[in-house]
């Protein structure tokens, strides 16, 4: 039955070489394989023309309450977020669910040593940002991690062996994400093994829908958690729940806040928050005209200076309007591992076809209202995307020691 089932899904939009080593499987991989096909959603593959098919809106600037309006306000935004997370209205989802390939280990990112003199793996440097939080409220946060079935089992035993990183356990729930299967530029699904579709994790922004399809929403309506911030593995230095950012939203009764950075230079590689279409959004820098790069607010300051970090608080109440439905599919071209027709594992060292994702920041523009609240970039973004360079293990180092931690 199973069988006849992935058979007429694969004749359906041609992908039956699929099956193609079937003769070959035992009757446990022959089972796997068959349950791989009937529970991908294949629909992606019909999607391969949206490559670059990114149509804007109209833009237009959108203030940030900066730095100095944030310290003119600290005590009144400190009591409110303090407040909050006091009263168990705030958790934090950290996304750990990317496959991290410009860095180049073979664990989960966040089990990277960016220690020189002992061990201080990502995760850790994340946990103890998040226990300076719980200290000050007295307070445990709910932490829920994003993994993805490539990850998933690394990440849940290296916390339990490093026993949480001192995080209260039974406070921590691990998910796994929803996977997209990979194909090749004409759209011929890969096969990273003789039972096995190619598949990568379908993109951040799936942490929502795979939360729920974990019932971990659950938790957040039964504990009445109003606010969650989203945040990503790679950024050691980020705040997290921390209370100022968490008054500020709050206060500003909007559906996310938004971390920021002042950008560096006009043409700096970050996407910048702003409206288009009247709604949030975020435009990458290579969609930035020179209009836009040129463009003042009232104080004569670039109007679209703010860069955002993967820092997102969401009130939680509004997440029902962001369905996977409505978002854009990007279309990446990417390098994808895969066996050929006679069975010989291949390694691309140039992108060789298609992967499938939806990004966090476009579920931004799901909402109606963000407040951009800008943080200072050397005490607080300190992203590893690679292992030198620019946004690097090194440049994180550095960062990591001027604010003080023992590395
Ligand atoms: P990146 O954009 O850095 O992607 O993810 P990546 O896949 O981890 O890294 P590269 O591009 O292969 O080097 C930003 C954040 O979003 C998470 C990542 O774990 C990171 O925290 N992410 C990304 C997911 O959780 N799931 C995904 O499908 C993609």
């Amino acid at each position: 039955m199973k069988l006849e089932d992935a058979k007429n899904i694969l004749n359906d939009i041609g992908q039956e070489h699929v099956l193609g080593f079937l003769d070959e499987l035992d009757e446990s991989a022959k089972e796997s394989l068959l349950d791989q096909i009937l529970e991908t959603d294949f629909s992606v593959l019909g999607r391969l023309d949206e490559e670059n098919s990114g149509e804007r809106g109209a833009f237009a600037p959108l203030a940030a309450m900066q730095c100095s309006e944030i310290e003119s306000r600290r005590g009144e935004l400190y009591e409110a977020g303090i407040n909050a997370i006091r009263s168990g209205k705030t958790a934090a989802l950290l996304l750990a669910g990317g496959m991290g390939t410009r860095l180049g280990f073979d664990h989960p990112k966040g089990m990277y040593n960016v220690g020189i003199t002992r061990p201080l793996y990502i995760f850790e440097c994340l946990i103890n940002n998040l226990l300076d939080v719980v200290k000050e409220s007295e307070t445990w946060i709910r932490l829920f991690i994003m993994t993805s079935e490539k990850n998933h089992d690394d990440t849940v035993s290296f916390f339990k062996e490093k026993d949480y990183f001192g995080y209260k356990a039974d406070m921590v729930s691990f998910f796994k994400q929803k996977m997209a299967p990979c194909c090749d530029f004409d759209g011929k699904l890969y096969m990273e093994a003789k039972d096995r579709i190619s598949t990568s994790p379908n993109g951040n922004a799936g942490w929502y829908s795979s939360m729920i399809r974990a019932g971990l929403d659950k938790i957040l309506a039964d504990e009445g958690v109003e606010w969650i911030d989203v945040f990503a593995v790679d950024n050691v230095l980020q705040r997290i729940c921390d209370p100022c950012f968490v008054g500020a939203t709050v206060l500003a009764d909007v559906s996310v806040g938004a971390k920021v950075v002042r950008k560096a230079a006009p043409d700096e590689k970050v996407g910048v928050i702003c409206t288009e279409d009247g709604r949030p959004s975020i435009v990458e820098y290579y969609e930035l005209s020179q209009e836009m790069m040129d463009a003042k607010d009232e104080n004569g300051d670039p109007a679209y200076n703010y860069g955002v970090i993967l820092n997102y608080l969401f009130k939680t109440s509004e997440l029902s309007k962001v369905t996977d439905d409505k978002m854009p599919l990007h279309v990446v071209r990417k390098k994808i591992p895969y066996i050929t027709e006679s069975g010989e594992p291949v390694k691309p060292t140039e992108p060789n076809g298609f992967k499938f994702e939806q990004l966090v920041l476009d579920m931004i523009h799901q909402l109606s209202t963000c407040l951009p609240y800008e943080v200072v970039r050397e005490n607080e973004f300190a992203p590893i995307k690679n292992l030198t360079g620019i946004d690097s293990v090194d440049s994180a180092r550095e960062l990591l020691k001027k604010n003080g931690v023992e590395l």
